[in-house]
């Protein structure tokens, strides 16, 4: 065991005996028993081996005991505090929740912006009216499959490919049709009064790159030139009207959403 230096023992000594403490002998609490003599309290320095019996509960030697603070009186304000009605445990999940519908709340006082759904997947919507004939995944049924890279080597432009869907088997000219001159069946219904420009270009969208594959990259500057829908004249025969502001936020919207400058000169 390591010497406790005289002096600390010393020191602990005389600080007990001020304290009117029985002052233990030998090495200060580090003994098996460490003697007391209470009351007698006088300090043999250096006696050692002077081992007294044990009496009474003895104080270790260790922390002395400093008498306790009087209780202050709880301040008025604590006692308010105390005494207050406090929220119902079951209303706890409602105040809880308010931070959150706080939140939802000012995402409500926002516009949502346009491009939450994409044209791409708006195209996966409107699908709905082609796949009784084009099979629900453009495997093909009635009208021919749309799957592979049919419809892309059928029509190798993206707006020609949306003049078709205008028009129709109705825009086939003397009996065939796309770049590859397949003959016409006819079957395929105008689309010119059912679909909105923009829903037009959406399901085109889908048939080529969801379905084919395609990417914009691929096809970005031929889409620049969905203008000249405007005037042409299958077009205006099968009934529809396609305007420049329709055409403008259009492809407005599929610049932004694919982050591809459309009409731009491929690279
Ligand atoms: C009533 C059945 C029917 C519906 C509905 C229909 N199609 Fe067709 N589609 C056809 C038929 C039939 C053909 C072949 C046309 C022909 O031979 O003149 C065809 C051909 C096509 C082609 C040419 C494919 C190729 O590679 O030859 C495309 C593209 C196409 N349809 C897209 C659409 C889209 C887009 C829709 C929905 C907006 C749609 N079709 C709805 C029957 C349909």
């Amino acid at each position: 065991m390591t010497e406790i230096p005289d002096h600390l023992l010393q020191r602990t000594r005389s600080r007990r005996q001020a304290l009117g403490l029985p002052v233990s002998e030998g090495d200060a609490g580090g003994g098996a028993a460490p003697a007391a003599e209470p009351a007698a309290g006088v300090a043999v320095p250096g006696a050692s081996g002077a081992a007294s019996p044990p009496k009474g509960p003895v104080a270790p030697s260790g922390p002395v005991e400093t008498p306790r603070p009087e209780p202050q009186p709880v301040p008025h304000y604590v006692q308010a505090y105390r005494k207050r009605k406090k929220i119902p445990i079951w209303a706890m999940p409602a105040v809880l929740a308010l931070p959150l519908w706080a939140v939802l709340y000012a995402g409500t006082l926002t516009e949502p912006p346009t491009t939450e759904v994409t044209l791409l997947a708006e195209g996966g919507e409107v699908f709905s009216n082609c796949s009784s004939c084009h099979g629900a995944t453009g495997g093909g049924g009635a009208g021919p499959a749309l799957t592979d890279g049919a419809v892309l080597a059928t029509f190798p432009d993206p707006v020609d490919h949306v003049k078709w869907v205008i028009t129709g088997s109705g825009g086939a000219t003397g009996g065939v049709y796309g770049a590859e001159g397949k003959p016409s069946a006819g079957g395929m219904p105008t689309f010119a009064e059912t679909l909105t420009l923009e829903e037009t270009v959406a399901v085109v969208l889908h048939e080529r790159e969801t379905l084919s594959g395609e990417t914009i990259e691929d096809s970005a500057e031929m889409w620049g030139d969905l203008g000249r829908l405007i005037e042409d004249q299958a077009v205006l025969e099968a009934g529809a009207t396609v305007t420049e502001e329709e055409v403008t936020e259009v492809l407005t919207r599929l610049g932004e959403e694919s982050g591809i400058e459309i009409g731009a000169e491929e690279e």
